[in-house]
């Protein structure tokens, strides 16, 4: 039977998003969702209801499927959080455009993401990640009192990673990571606008300089878009522009997340952690596994443009839909024990990456840098461990990410060995 629900409803169901208490699991009602049914209600901050895909299959389903679209300048597409209220006046390119235009976009930009060209990156990145070991153990003075991984290391490999492959100098680092995160996780429209116009303006800047031959850095992909796509009219200039802020911010805040989590979640699961250390050919499984446990990017959001049934419900045209990645892979439908961290899990098929046609762009060069960085960090400190008792690390300022951002990470991690 077919069951439409209004949005005036009585707020019954469960807001989106809540806080985490535990860095690496869930919020308290989220499980409680996913036991209702693959498909059920949540709330988000503005009151609205919107449908929550929770089921696993029923999700991918719903991501490969055309009736759901990601334009946010739709009227009816969801407003996830008050830091989006603007989103309808935004050109988001890829994240938030539909195919045909979508694929234009994501073709400019797909050979440079593939899997030969990031192979290419690993000696880079290998060589990144052991000059900033190198300077964390050189810090012999402050060890005691713990040094923080954020900064020491989860947050510069991806940035210094990100920044090479497209071409902008590293030496930004502290203005673009400090708007990106604002952009990520202020609290209101305005000031996630300022953020995102400060980076906006940098980056016109920056794309100038490269016309006028100034670079300050080697070249990267913003060039090549310049030259082959820029010069030759197949992409405006501010679309340009937009598409290399959603690579600078999607390529470094994300990845820097994964890896203060997935440190902090192999140092509280140490039988996790020898099993890795004993057999090093784990680690992508473990990779996989930790973007499946660990689910930061945890609130994809699509509108229906057309009626879709799915698992005895309907999503009716207009109607929001959100897909709670957290949840999704934690579906115990499609994982045995689906909240246990098992490194030895073939954890693939998750959505830590989305699915279908937005699916992850970066999530080759994601993976690399987790396999590299975690396995680099473990073998070359065999002991760290937490300079703070592990219940700090979920509050104090250097806590979880802003509660409401829907990305989880940590700011801090103080480690010591
Ligand atoms: C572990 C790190 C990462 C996670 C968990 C992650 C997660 C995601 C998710 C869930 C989506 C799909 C969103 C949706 O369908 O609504 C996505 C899309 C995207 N990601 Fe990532 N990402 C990561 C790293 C990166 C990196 C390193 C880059 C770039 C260099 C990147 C660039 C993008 C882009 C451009 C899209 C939009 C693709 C499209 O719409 O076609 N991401 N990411």
């Amino acid at each position: 039977m077919a069951v439409t629900h209004s949005h005036s409803t009585a707020p019954s169901a469960p807001v989106f998003p809540q806080d985490r208490t535990c860095p690496y699991h869930p919020p308290a009602q989220y499980p409680e969702l996913a036991g209702r049914g693959p498909v059920g209600r949540m709330t988000l901050y503005d009151g609205r209801e919107v449908w929550a895909v929770t089921g696993h299959a029923e999700a991918r389903a719903l991501l490969a499927d055309p009736r759901l679209s990601a334009d946010r300048k739709n009227p009816s597409f969801p407003v996830l959080l008050a830091r989006v209220e603007d989103q309808a006046t935004v050109d988001v390119p890829l994240l938030g455009v539909d195919d045909p235009e979508h694929a234009r976009q994501r073709r400019m930009l797909i050979p440079r993401f593939g899997l030969k060209r990031v192979a290419a990156m690993r000696p880079a990145m290998q060589a990144v990640v052991d000059e900033l070991i190198d300077a964390m153990l050189e810090r012999e003075d402050e060890r005691a009192g713990g040094i923080d991984l954020v900064s020491a290391f989860a947050l510069p490999v991806p940035s210094t990673v990100i920044c090479r492959m497209l071409g902008i100098p590293y030496a930004d680092h502290e203005f673009f990571e400090a708007r990106s995160r604002e952009l990520l996780t202020s609290d209101t429209a305005d000031e996630a606008r300022a953020a995102r116009e400060a980076l906006r303006d940098y980056l016109d800047e920056l794309v100038d300089a490269k016309q006028r031959g100034e670079n300050t850095c080697e070249d990267g992909l913003l060039d090549e878009l310049i030259t082959e796509r820029l010069a030759e009219g197949l992409v405006d200039r501010d679309e340009l522009v937009m598409m290399a802020m959603i690579l600078l911010v999607a390529g470094h805040e994300t990845t820097a997340n994964m890896i203060s989590l997935g440190t902090y979640t192999l140092l509280e699961h140490p039988d996790q952690l020898a099993a890795l250390r004993a057999e090093p050919a784990l680690v992508p499984g473990a990779v996989e596994e930790l973007l499946r446990f660990l689910s930061i990017a945890d609130g994809m959001v699509r509108v229906a443009t057309e009626d879709i049934d799915v698992a005895g419900h309907t999503i009716r045209a207009g109607d929001g839909v959100l897909l709670p990645t957290s949840v999704i892979n934690r579906d115990s439908a499609a994982y045995d024990h689906p909240d246990t961290l098992d490194v030895r899990r073939v954890a693939r098929h998750h959505v830590a990456f989305g699915y279908g046609v937005h699916q992850c762009l970066g999530q080759n060069l994601a993976r690399a840098e987790l396999e590299i960085a975690l396995t680099t960090l473990f073998a070359r400190i065999p002991t760290l461990r937490l300079a703070v008792s592990p219940d700090e690390v979920a509050v104090g300022p250097g806590g979880l990410l802003k509660p409401g951002s829907s990305l989880q990470g940590l700011y801090a991690l103080p480690v010591t060995w």
